[in-house]
């Protein structure tokens, strides 16, 4: 939604083309597109089990790390970047970590929602549209820095997170989780143009087609979406490669760990079936297998599969450091 609470429209072909050699832009037109329905596309929620799915995350690095003994918050001002809907900081506020929120993204229909979705859960919350790399704060700012699945939107992720280390306060610390690894992104990937495929091939049977398949004006939304995805997805990592440009730029402490390797290898075909079938046909039974199913494998990837295959093959990488 904009500010004045209209529907963001789907890009134009001026824009899409426009976008096609700028990734900033195509961020902006993507995201700002999905706003409105991001959350339900990704079963964000703001209970506890999205609570404790983001407070997991932000423990299970920042515990790994060379601090992880030390004190480590409550925060009182935290900078979330590129927030999208507000689903990584306003979880973790409720979980205590911070008291004091600013949502910042690229996409100003983003923004919007996360602070509506802050001020609804009663937390204290503003809301900037920004650009990574060139932060609108002054230095030393915040206490805590963010950020969920956003890095690799980045063109110059070494600059934005100079820019993270500049507007910390000196030992102030950042955490950035669910970045897909060069490994975990091309199995993923794979599973799930194979899933699409597949999907879109049985429900268009002609005894399941009325039921399950998707209407075509959807689909071919979804594909238009698609391609635009396609431009906004700038990078994979390696993670002792990541480690190394936040020593760069300037980062102390800096560790990271890697999640999910057998869970992603479910995670993705389950989320790619569930935007292929018609909207409201799985219901609540499908829910439930999906999230317990994904529980179970994460923990069987975090307890015995971490212990024997090596980190860069799982799907995701969490990162932490410090500004000396
Ligand atoms: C995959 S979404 C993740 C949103 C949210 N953090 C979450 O996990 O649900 C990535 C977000 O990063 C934002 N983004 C992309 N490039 C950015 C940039 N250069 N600066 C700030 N935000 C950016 C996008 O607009 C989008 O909302």
């Amino acid at each position: 939604m904009s500010p004045s609470g209209a529907q963001y429209q789907p890009p134009s072909q001026q824009d899409l083309d426009r976008a096609r050699s700028d990734p900033k832009l195509a961020n902006v037109l993507y995201h700002d597109w999905e706003a409105g329905s991001y959350d339900a596309k990704w079963s964000i929620s703001y209970d506890q089990r999205c609570i404790d799915y983001a407070h997991d995350r932000y423990r299970h690095v920042v515990d790994a790390s060379s601090a992880g003994d030390q004190a480590d918050g409550p925060y009182v001002r935290a900078l979330e970047l590129g927030s999208g809907t507000g689903f990584f900081l306003l979880n973790l506020m409720q979980a205590g970590v911070a008291q004091q929120g600013t949502l910042t993204d690229i996409s100003p229909g983003m923004v919007d929602v996360a602070v509506r979705n802050g001020r609804a859960l009663g937390l204290t919350v503003d809301g900037r549209s920004a650009d990574a790399e060139q932060l609108p704060f002054s230095d030393g700012s915040f206490d805590l820095v963010v950020g969920h699945a956003v890095l690799h939107h980045i063109p110059d992720v070494e600059q934005a997170l100079r820019e993270v280390l500049r507007v910390l306060v000196p030992g102030g610390r950042f955490v950035f989780c669910g970045e897909p690894t060069e490994h975990g992104d091309f199995v993923a990937r794979r599973l799930s143009r194979l899933t699409w495929w597949t999907t879109k091939k049985i429900t268009h049977l002609p005894a399941l087609r009325a039921r399950w398949a998707r209407p075509k004006a959807e689909l071919d939304a979804s594909s238009q979406a698609a391609a635009l995805e396609a431009l906004v997805d700038l990078h994979t990592f390696d993670p002792d490669r990541l480690a190394a440009t936040c020593m760069r730029a300037g980062a102390i402490d800096v560790h990271t760990v890697t999640e999910e390797l057998t869970a992603s290898w479910f995670g993705w075909p389950v989320r790619t079936f569930e935007a292929a079938v018609a909207p409201g046909v799985l219901g609540w039974g499908w829910a439930n297998f999906a999230y317990r199913g994904w529980q179970r494998l994460s923990w069987l990837d975090e307890h015995l599969w971490s212990q024997v295959v090596p980190d860069e093959w799982f799907y995701n990488v969490c990162v932490t450091g410090r500004r000396p």
